[in-house]
């Protein structure tokens, strides 16, 4: 198993494909984009499944979600999909996508063996998608939302930003579109993970924020029973249920002393955290030559000194120097 010196227990394994992605959105990127990885740097497809393979086999395991970048960018993916839905004990499977690929790749990935999509939609207006990802995609990702939802992949999942000045007046929209087309709406604090460093704390809408905003149109009360566990969203019911919101506090309610995901970047190191500053080199030791055995015990050390929070408010706090692109959500 993958414990840590506090207790915790990494079950859950975050892998991006690529750090690559088709938007821009300004909390995650500059609109000129960043410096990619080069090819011989990434992982390929058998170096990812190994993986894969040795943290479900060996290491405990139990879901898998693939991230990016944009994960549907990797050719792969499928094949990807179907070699972890085959391993014993099958592991949960899931992506993180911004969408724009599923009307095409919601079906075979569904075919394959994905089991989940997280969906970002931060806006319902095409000008406003348009600002904050620098791209004209709006109509893609909602094709795509409908799409996964048709494939199966169900409940969809919705991720949304909010922004100050940007799209902050969007949360009771966002969440009557999701409850209209059986969409499951989480909303999330921005990190400081984007790579142009633009993060601040006064330009952050809390979570107090959002669920202000929802109540102004709702009554919220805590999804009873629902122990918010290892499970970052905090879930609430609307007016008496079932409809369903979540928020995510990443920043104001962390929720690191039940955290239990680790991450592998697409060029093949094992984060133990996403602010984590250090990371461990799995893939020269693949390409080294290591043993199935090897790279459990490297991965195991690389959970053991996970730090025991974020540290977002600690006076030393440093940004990551890979920005969440290279990292995956
Ligand atoms: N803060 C919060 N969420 C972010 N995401 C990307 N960057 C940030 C950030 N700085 C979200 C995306 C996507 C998931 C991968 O993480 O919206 O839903
Ligand atoms: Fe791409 Fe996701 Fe970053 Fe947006 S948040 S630019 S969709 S990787």
């Amino acid at each position: 198993m993958l414990v840590d010196d506090h207790g915790r227990t990494a079950t859950d394994l975050r892998v991006s494909l690529t750090d690559r992605c088709n938007l821009r959105c300004s909390y995650c990127m500059p609109p000129e984009g960043l410096d990619w990885l080069a090819k011989p740097e990434l992982l390929t497809d058998e170096e990812i499944v190994r993986l894969v393979r040795v943290g479900v086999e060996r290491l405990g395991i139990t879901e898998v979600r693939f991230t990016g970048g944009e994960p549907l960018l990797r050719r792969g993916l499928p094949g990807i999909v179907a070699a972890a839905a085959a391993l014993e004990p099958r592991p949960e499977i899931s992506v993180t996508s911004n969408g724009i690929g599923l009307r095409r790749l919601a079906a075979p990935l569904a075919e394959a063996g994905l089991d989940r999509v997280n969906i970002s939609l931060d806006t319902l207006d095409p000008g406003t998608f348009k600002t904050l990802t620098h791209r004209d995609r709006h109509a893609d990702v909602l094709a795509g939302l409908a799409a996964a939802h048709d494939a199966g992949l169900r409940p969809v999942k919705v991720n949304a930003v909010l922004m100050r000045g940007v799209n902050e007046h969007e949360a009771v929209p966002l969440l009557r579109f999701c409850l209209d087309h059986g969409y499951r709406l989480r909303f999330i604090e921005q990190m400081p993970l984007d790579a142009q460093h633009g993060w601040t704390r006064t330009g952050m809408i809390t979570a107090e924020e959002i669920l202000g905003r929802l109540a102004e149109a709702f009554t919220l009360t805590p999804a009873p029973g629902a122990e918010r566990g290892s499970a970052p969203a905090e879930t609430f019911v609307l007016d008496g249920g079932p409809a369903r919101v979540g928020v995510i506090g990443s920043v104001t309610r962390p929720f690191c002393g039940a955290c239990d995901r680790v991450r592998l970047t697409a060029d093949g190191q094992i984060r133990n955290c996403l602010f984590a500053t250090e990371e461990s080199d799995l893939r020269a030791a693949l390409r080294g030559g290591a043993t199935d055995d090897d790279l459990a015990a490297r991965w195991r050390a690389a959970v053991r000194t996970k730090r025991a929070g974020h540290g977002i408010d600690d006076p030393g706090f440093l940004q990551p120097v890979r920005p969440m692109s290279a990292i995956g959500g």
